[in-house]
């Protein structure tokens, strides 16, 4: 066993940059962004990194570890022992500096999403079928880890007409809720574009929150529209039944 990882971390900004190489000291259960804040300290001062929590909840310190997105801070680095560990900021979206990326074009389809719009109905008794299928979906951290594996995003983001896995996640929040009566089926299949998601399921399988996205979240919305524009008699006997 080495007394030391050898990193090789992506230094640049929008203009350029390559990968640097570092070497760390072992520490037991070190994990990757340990790592990084070690070079940070000792030897790269200038080196940008976004983290915030370091306990795998607030989402910031996405990155592709040897090109697979991860959380730095969930990630340890004796799983790649006697291998160089490469850390490269998300590719999907434009890069500030370093490891950090702007992802702010994830809030701004955020903000297109219609609120939860509840029904101002007499005291309402939600059923533990209903809680359990929008449960896991709050368990979202916003890492946008899927966002940034999704192909139909990385391939085309700049003319994506898709809102990408995240936001079928939060679509499927609300849409499931019994008590929310907002019609957000013509954007899911229009402006959402859900038809451009031909379920790879990438995005389940780095979701460090372990949400079923594709098969909880896109396949049910996939149904619903289908419903609505494709199968009038079940639309109306899925509306008999709730949401
Ligand atoms: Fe991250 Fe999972 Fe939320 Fe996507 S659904 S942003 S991978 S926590
Ligand atoms: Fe993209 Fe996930 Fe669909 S990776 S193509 S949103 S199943
Ligand atoms: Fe918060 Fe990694 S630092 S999720």
């Amino acid at each position: 066993m080495a007394d030391e990882f050898i990193l090789s971390i992506f230094r640049g900004d929008a203009d350029g940059g390559q990968e640097v190489e570092y070497r760390v000291p072992r520490v037991e259960g070190m994990v990757v962004l340990d790592a990084v804040h070690h070079v940070q300290a000792h030897e790269a001062q200038d080196l940008a990194v976004r983290w915030n929590c370091k306990a795998a909840h607030c989402g910031s310190c996405s990155a592709e570890i040897n090109g697979v997105p991860k959380l730095m801070c969930k990630t340890r680095l004796d799983e790649y022992e006697g291998q160089t560990v490469h850390i490269q900021p998300m590719k999907t979206f434009p890069i500030i500096k370093d490891l950090v990326t702007d992802v702010s074009w994830n809030y701004e389809v955020a903000k297109k999403i219609p609120a939860f719009h509840p029904t101002v109905a007499a005291p309402f008794r939600m059923q533990q079928w209903d809680v359990d299928r929008i449960q896991e979906f709050h368990h979202c951290i916003e890492c946008f880890l899927c966002q940034d594996v999704c192909h139909v995003l990385r391939d085309h983001q700049e003319k994506s007409q898709y809102y990408g896995p995240r936001f079928m996640v939060k679509m499927a929040e609300f849409e499931m809720h019994p008590m929310d009566r907002a019609d957000r089926i013509p954007q899911i299949k229009n402006e959402g574009g859900i038809g451009l998601c031909n379920v790879t399921k990438c995005c389940t399988s780095v979701c460090p929150q372990h949400i079923h996205i594709t098969d909880n979240a896109i396949i049910p919305l996939k149904e619903r529209v289908a419903d609505r524009y494709y199968d009038p008699i079940r639309n109306f006997f899925r509306k008999l039944g709730g949401k």
